[in-house]
C-alpha cells in the first residue's frame, strides 16, 4: 500500500481534496501577482469552474522580470543546441528579458493588443520561445503549431483561432532535409478564410526566402521596435490555445489561462520535476507540442532553472549518444523526453556505449511522457542510466502531470508499467461504462472528479459547449480522460490507452478520424478505417484499411504510396501514415456503423468478443491476419 503513516505526498494530497482553497491558496504566493486573488476555486458557472478569477498578474514578468530583479541576471536562461547545425548558443536572463521586451514591441507595432491572437509556426530556435514570452507580455493569446502539420492542418488552425500576425521562420532542420516553411504558410494563407494583417519571417542562414507583401523581416522589424513593459491581465484571460486531435477531424482548441497556469507549473517543478532555479532541465521535445509548452518554455522559467532548447533527434544525427552528451555539456539535472526517443536508442545502443562514455555525474532523474512507458524500456533506461526514470502521465488538455512519482515532494518506489500515484489536485477513478468505481486492478475508463486542479483547461477556445459535451457529459461530475487503465491495490495507477479513435505515434497525439477523412478522398476509396497498430520503435503507427469503390482495379503499391502522398500533403509527415490494406468489407454493425473498437481490440492483440450487432461477422476472420500483421 502507499505509505499510510502520512509522509509529505499524502499530507498534501488530502488537504487539495479537503480544502482546495487553502491549498492552492498557499501554493499560488510562488507566483508574483499584480493585484492577489482573494477567490480561490470559483464554482459560479460550474462545470466550467475557474481560479483565482480576482487574481491579476502578467505571466511574462514570472518568467523573466522577476528573476532579473532577484539576482538572475546573467545565469543563463535559455540554452539553444542544434545537433543539425552542430551550433550552440545562450540567452541570460537579462539577454531574454530584453529580447521579449523587444519583439513585445513588434507585435505592438503590428497592431496586437491584449486579448489578440497570434500564431507561432517555427522550428525549435530561441525566437519561437522570444514570440511565446511577447505574447504574454502583452497579454496576447499565442497558438503554436507543430511544423510537422501540412497547410491544411494550419490554414484550419488559423481560422478557428483568427490571428492577427503570424510569427514563422524560413526553414526547419530536419537531419535529411530543409523544411521549407514560407511555402507552407504561404499556402495555409491562401487556403484559411481568415487572413492575418502580417507575417514576421526569422530568415535562417539555411535558407533565405524572398518576403510577400503582407511579409516583415524579424531582424528589421526588432530594430525598428520599442521595447515594452509587462501588461496585466486577468488570471482568467487566456494565456494560448494549443490545438489537439479530438475524435474528430475538426483539431480541439485547448485554452490555458494565466493565473491556475502560472500556479500550477511553479508548484510543479519542484515537487514533481525537483528542479529549483538555477538548476538545468533539458525537455527534448518541440514547442508545438503540450511538453514543449510546459515543459520547454514555461515552467523552467518559471522556476528560474536554466531551459535547453534542442533541435534534433536522439539518434542519427550525429548518433545515438547526442543525448548524453548533451547531458553532459551543460550539466543537466533533470531531463524529460517521451518514451519512444530512448526506444530509438537502444535499438542503436542497445549495451549502452554512449552512456557508459558520458559524464552523467550532474544528471538525477530521467522523466518519460506522451505515451506509455513500456517496462522493457523503463528497465533498460534504469540500469543504463543508474538514474531514477519517472513517468508522467498526462494530457495537452490537462496541461500538467496527473499521475507521477513526486520526486521533490516525496519520492515513491518506482514500479515498472506505472506512473505511480494521482497528482494532489486530481482525483482520479477508474469507472465502468455505467460510470460506476470498479474494484482495484479491474480495467475501466479514467475519469477525474471535477472540478480539475489549477492549470487544466477551463474550456475549448469559443466553445464551451464543445467542452461540456467532449469532456464532461460522459459521466458526469467528473472529467473523462479518453484513457483506459486500472489502479492497483497499492493505489498505483496504470494508463494502457486510448479508449476512443485518438492514436499516439511517437509520442505524437493524432485522430484517426482526421487521417479517414483525408484516404477517403482518394478518388477509387468507397470506404476506410484508420486503426493504430504497434510499432516498435514509435509505440504506435497508423494503418489504413480501405475498401475499394465496386469495379475499381489499381496496384496496391500504387495505392498506398498515392495515399501516403495524400496523407503527407493533407496532414503532414507527422502522422507517419505508411501502411495502406485493401481489404473487401469493413465489420458493421446493422445500422453501418464501422466496429472501429473491435478492429482495435483484436490489433491490440486482445480476446475480442464479436459484437451482437455485427452485420456480417466472416470478414473479422480476413481482417484478423492483416489487423494483426
Ligand atoms: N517539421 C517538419 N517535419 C517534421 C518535424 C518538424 N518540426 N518533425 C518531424 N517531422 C517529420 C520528420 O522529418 C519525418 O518525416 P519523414 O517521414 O519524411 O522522415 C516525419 O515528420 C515523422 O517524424 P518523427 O515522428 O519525428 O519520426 P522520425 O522517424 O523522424 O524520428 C523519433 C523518430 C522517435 C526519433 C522521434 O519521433 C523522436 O525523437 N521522438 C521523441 C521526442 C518527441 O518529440 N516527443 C513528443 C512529445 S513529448
Ligand atoms: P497529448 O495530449 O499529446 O499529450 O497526449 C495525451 C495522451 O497521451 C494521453 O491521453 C495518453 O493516452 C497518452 N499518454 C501520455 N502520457 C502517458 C503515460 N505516461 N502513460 C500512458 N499514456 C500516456
Amino acid at each position: 500500500m502507499i505509505d499510510t503513516s502520512m509522509g509529505n505526498y499524502q499530507v498534501a494530497f488530502q488537504r487539495s481534496m479537503s480544502d482546495p482553497n487553502g491549498f492552492w491558496g498557499e501554493i499560488a504566493e510562488l507566483v508574483t501577482w499584480e493585484k492577489k486573488p482573494t477567490i480561490i476555486l470559483d464554482d459560479s458557472k460550474a462545470p466550467l469552474y475557474r481560479w483565482f478569477s480576482d487574481g491579476e498578474l502578467n505571466t511574462c514578468y514570472n518568467m523573466l522580470d522577476r528573476h532579473v530583479i532577484a539576482g538572475r541576471a546573467d545565469q543563463p536562461a535559455v540554452i539553444h543546441e542544434s545537433a543539425i547545425t552542430g551550433k550552440s548558443s545562450m540567452l541570460t536572463y537579462a539577454q531574454m528579458l530584453e529580447k521579449v521586451a523587444k519583439f513585445a514591441g513588434v507585435l505592438r507595432m503590428s497592431g496586437v493588443v491584449k486579448g489578440d491572437r497570434v500564431v507561432i509556426y517555427m522550428p525549435m530556435v530561441p525566437e519561437a520561445l522570444i514570440a511565446m514570452l511577447a505574447c504574454a507580455r502583452l497579454g496576447a493569446v499565442h497558438s503554436v503549431v507543430f511544423g510537422g502539420f501540412a497547410p491544411a492542418e494550419l490554414a484550419a488552425r488559423i481560422d478557428d483561432a483568427k490571428p492577427k500576425v503570424i510569427v514563422s521562420a524560413s526553414c526547419g532542420l530536419e537531419p535529411n532535409r530543409i523544411i521549407e516553411y514560407k511555402p507552407m504558410l504561404d499556402e495555409s494563407i491562401r487556403l484559411a478564410t481568415h487572413k492575418p494583417d502580417r507575417c514576421i519571417i526569422l530568415q535562417r542562414e539555411q535558407h533565405v526566402v524572398e518576403l510577400g507583401e503582407l511579409d516583415i523581416d524579424w531582424n528589421t522589424a526588432m530594430s525598428m521596435a520599442e521595447p515594452t513593459e509587462c501588461v496585466t491581465v486577468k488570471a482568467t484571460d487566456p494565456l494560448y490555445i494549443l490545438y489537439t486531435s479530438g475524435t474528430t477531424g475538426k483539431p480541439k482548441g485547448i485554452v490555458r489561462d494565466n493565473g491556475g497556469h502560472a500556479v500550477a507549473l511553479t508548484w510543479s517543478m519542484k515537487n514533481v520535476y525537483n528542479i529549483e532555479a538555477g538548476d538545468v532541465w533539458w525537455s527534448a521535445s518541440d514547442v508545438g507540442w503540450v511538453v514543449g509548452h510546459s515543459y520547454i518554455v514555461y515552467a523552467p522559467l518559471l522556476a528560474g532553472a536554466t531551459t535547453i532548447v534542442f533541435e534534433g533527434k536522439p539518434v542519427g544525427t550525429p548518433d545515438a549518444g547526442t543525448f548524453w552528451r548533451v547531458i553532459e555539456k551543460y550539466g543537466v539535472n533533470g531531463m524529460f523526453t517521451a518514451p519512444t526517443a530512448i526506444r530509438a536508442i537502444r535499438k542503436e545502443d542497445s549495451n549502452g556505449e554512449f552512456i557508459k562514455s558520458a559524464d552523467l555525474s550532474k544528471f538525477e532523474t530521467l522523466f518519460l511522457a506522451g505515451e506509455r512507458l513500456d517496462p522493457d524500456t523503463y528497465e533498460w533506461a534504469t540500469e543504463h542510466l543508474g538514474v531514477p526514470v519517472v513517468d508522467n502521465w498526462w494530457q495537452t488538455e490537462t496541461g500538467w502531470p496527473i499521475a507521477s512519482n513526486l520526486r521533490g515532494l516525496e519520492p515513491m518506489p518506482i514500479k515498472a508499467g506505472s506512473p505511480t500515484v494521482a497528482i494532489p489536485g486530481y482525483e482520479i477513478k477508474v469507472l465502468d461504462e455505467t460510470g460506476k468505481p470498479v474494484p482495484p486492478g479491474t480495467e475501466g475508463n479514467i475519469a477525474i472528479s471535477l472540478p480539475l486542479p489549477p492549470g487544466t483547461l477551463p474550456t475549448l477556445w469559443g466553445d464551451d459547449q464543445r467542452y461540456i459535451d467532449s469532456y464532461l457529459t460522459v459521466f458526469p461530475g467528473n472529467y473523462a480522460t479518453g484513457d483506459g487503465g486500472f489502479i492497483d491495490a497499492d493505489g498505483y495507477v496504470h494508463i494502457l490507452g486510448r479508449t476512443d479513435d485518438v492514436i499516439n505515434v511517437a509520442g505524437h497525439r493524432l485522430s484517426t478520424g482526421s487521417l479517414e477523412s483525408v484516404v477517403a478522398t482518394h478518388s477509387l476509396v468507397a470506404e476506410c478505417a484508420v486503426i493504430g497498430v504497434a510499432d516498435e520503435i514509435k509505440g504506435q503507427v497508423p494503418k489504413a484499411f480501405v475498401v475499394l469503390k465496386s469495379g475499381s482495379e489499381i496496384d496496391p503499391e500504387v495505392l498506398q504510396a498515392e495515399i501516403v502522398a495524400l496523407v503527407r500533403r493533407d496532414v503532414g509527415p507527422v502522422a507517419a501514415l505508411r501502411d495502406v490494406v485493401i481489404v473487401p468489407g469493413l465489420p458493421k454493425t446493422r445500422s453501418g456503423k464501422v466496429l472501429r473498437k473491435t478492429m482495435r481490440g483484436i490489433a491490440d492483440g486482445k480476446n475480442v468478443d464479436v459484437p451482437s450487432t455485427i452485420e456480417d461477422a466472416s470478414i473479422l476472420d480476413i481482417l484478423r491476419p492483416l489487423l494483426r500483421g
